[in-house]
Formats: structure tokens, C-alpha cells, sequence
């Protein structure tokens, strides 16, 4: 069964109180995704395998570790999964980044991928979606079938804020994915906004509305 990990590190949670704040302005909301991005990837890489060296100190030779080369995916959902990509890059730079656009269809209310540009390679990676609120799930739910149909078999689920609802939808159709969060939050409201959350990411990322 998936897990869910809430990763409540005091520097996440002190900066994202300030993410949610309506009085805090595009500039500082994207910097603040950004530097959250990049401590939650530090959380989400705990258990990447390592493998024995041995190098030469200036004093001694010695044996130590460095990472055994797992390769690394970062899948951003457009268009707010960009704002959590940089940040994440900065610690695993070497991750390739592949692309799923998503929209919701005003008639039926359900996520339409427009967009999908990925690495050759998506079966050999371990691959991390990123969808910052995880709402109805309804998005990231499309994107990770989306992936499984081409070959993905290890993936992971970032996301900064989540609803109940929508993880409820990602343990049932995706048992396999482990999922992490910043916040779990308390319900959806009749609009699909995370209550109390941030507003829409999107917007708050790119100063739209
Ligand atoms: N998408 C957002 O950007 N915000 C929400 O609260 C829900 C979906």
C-alpha cells in the first residue's frame, strides 16, 4: 500500500505558513515554493541507494559513500508543478525533467492532458511527480496512468498542500505510489479549493488570476 509522509521539518512548515498568507506577494510565494521544493527533495531522497568508494583525504585513504546512481525523474504538472522543479533541481541536478499538461474541462470537470514530453528512459527511473495541491487528484491521478501506460514503474507524488479527497483517489487507483506532502489539510470546498490552503498555485506562482 502507498504510504503518505507529512513532512513537518520545522524550516518546511515555518515557510509555508508564509506560502498560504494571501498578503505574501508573487515574488516572495515563489521563492518560498521554491526553497520548500528543494528541503522537501532532501526528505524524499533520505533512502536513495548509496555505494562504497574509496578515496584519498589529504591525511589518508579511506572508504566512503557516494550515491549508487540511481536515476532520477522530475515529472512537473503544468502549470504549478514548474514552481517546485528548480528547487529540486538545485539537489539532484542531474534528474532528467519530463512534462504533463493537464487542464480541466469546463464541461465535464474532469483533467484532459494536452501535453505530455518525457525522457526516453522512464521505465529505468525512479520518478517523481510533482503537483503542488493535490486536490481532487483528479490531475495527478491522470498523469501517473499516463505515465504507467509508457513504461514507468517507480514513482513518487510531491505535493505541497493535500485534501483528503485527493489522497484517498491516489491509495485507491495507485497503491504502489508513496506520496509526500507538506500539509494535509481539512477538506475541499464547493469551488475544489484546498480549505484552508493557499489559493491557486498557479496563479499566486505566475502573478495571473
Ligand atoms: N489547485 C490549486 O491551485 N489550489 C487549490 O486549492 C486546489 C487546486
Amino acid at each position: 500500500m502507498g504510504n503518505v509522509f507529512v513532512l513537518d521539518h520545522p524550516l518546511i512548515q515555518h515557510k509555508l505558513t508564509y506560502i498560504r498568507d494571501k498578503n505574501t506577494g508573487t515574488k516572495e510565494f515563489r521563492e518560498l515554493v521554491d526553497e520548500v521544493a528543494a528541503l522537501m527533495a532532501f526528505e524524499i531522497t533520505r533512502d536513495l541507494p548509496m555505494e562504497e568508494t574509496t578515496i584519498q583525504t589529504p591525511v589518508v585513504e579511506t572508504k566512503t559513500k557516494v550515491l549508487a546512481g540511481k536515476k532520477i525523474g522530475l515529472v512537473p504538472i503544468l502549470r504549478a508543478g514548474l514552481g517546485m522543479t528548480e528547487g529540486i533541481l538545485r539537489l539532484i541536478p542531474a534528474a532528467r525533467v519530463g512534462h504533463v499538461g493537464m487542464y480541466r474541462d469546463p464541461e465535464t470537470m474532469q483533467p484532459e492532458e494536452y501535453f505530455i514530453k518525457l525522457p526516453s528512459d522512464i521505465e529505468e527511473r525512479e520518478l517523481i511527480v510533482i503537483d503542488p495541491m493535490l486536490a481532487t487528484g483528479g490531475s495527478a491521478n491522470d498523469a501517473i496512468h499516463s505515465l504507467k501506460k509508457r513504461g514507468a514503474k517507480q514513482i513518487r507524488l510531491m505535493c505541497l498542500i493535500a485534501a483528503p479527497e485527493g489522497v484517498e483517489v491516489i491509495k485507491k487507483e495507485h497503491p504502489d505510489v508513496d506520496i509526500y506532502l507538506a500539509a494535509m489539510d481539512e477538506k475541499l470546498d464547493d469551488h475544489g479549493y484546498i480549505v484552508p490552503g493557499l489559493g491557486d498555485a498557479g496563479d499566486r506562482l505566475y502573478g495571473t488570476k
